[in-house]
């Protein structure tokens, strides 16, 4: 199977002191380092994007999992590759037309091409993706309505993950929303293996308690 990540998303860290916090949640255990690039025309928010990853690459040698909340993924592969980002995961509903040449870019690029699919995409939509010659190696189920963290997990979306898991074995299969260990199980039975966590592991007085709670529910 696939190797457990577990994913800290810093959407949920202090963002005037972002060095310090991928720090010490890499400290923490933490395997990945979640990105949330968010743009108004894709989401009801706004939050960092190359240069801020640039800057933060320049503190870290962790493993950037960037995740594109923007209509025009394509226009950010090539600053992201320069930035040092490690993943670039795109959102299908804004890809239809030009996902092909968007992973040809990201390999090009020396990123891991991911895709994401919002909670009313049928899980569908993205098998020719992962089925390509040219395939992505990931594929992020939205747990939540993509925009903000802290909102609740939505359980109806492991039926997703489990025709995922049940169609390619070795694929990262990445949750995004309401994850912590009240919800780690349903998406550990269901077959995720990338866990993206923010309010649970920033929200605790012990994040490495949860992270490794998390990586714990996963394994067995
Ligand atoms: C939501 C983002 C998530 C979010 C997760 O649009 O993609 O990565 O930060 O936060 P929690 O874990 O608090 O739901
Ligand atoms: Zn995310």
């Amino acid at each position: 199977g696939a190797a457990v990540k577990i994913a800290p998303s810093m959407l949920s860290s202090d963002f005037a002191n972002l060095a310090s916090e991928t720090e010490r949640m890499i400290q923490f255990g933490a395997d990945w380092l979640h990105m949330d690039i968010m743009h108004r025309h894709f989401v009801p928010n706004l939050t960092i994007g190359a240069p801020v990853i640039e800057s933060l690459r320049k503190n870290t040698k962790a493993y950037l999992d960037c995740h594109l909340m923007v209509t025009n993924p394509i226009d950010y592969v090539e600053p992201l590759s320069k930035a040092g980002a490690s993943g670039f995961t795109f959102h299908v509903e804004v890809s239809k037309e030009n996902w092909k040449e968007i992973i040809q870019r990201i390999k090009l690029g020396g990123m891991r091409p991911g895709v994401a699919l919002k909670p009313q995409t049928a899980i569908e939509e993205v098998f020719p993706m992962v089925e390509s010659e040219n395939p992505v190696e990931l594929v992020l189920v939205m747990t939540v309505e993509p925009g903000f963290g802290g909102q609740k997990f939505m359980p109806e979306m492991m039926d997703k993950v489990r025709k995922l898991r049940r169609k390619f074995p070795s694929l990262d299969i990445e949750v995004d929303g309401g994850l912590g260990p009240s919800t780690i199980d349903m998406a550990a039975a269901a077959g995720a293996n990338c866990i993206v966590a923010g309010s649970s592991v920033f929200g605790s007085a012990d994040p490495a308690q949860v992270i490794s709670e998390l990586r714990k529910s996963v394994q067995e």
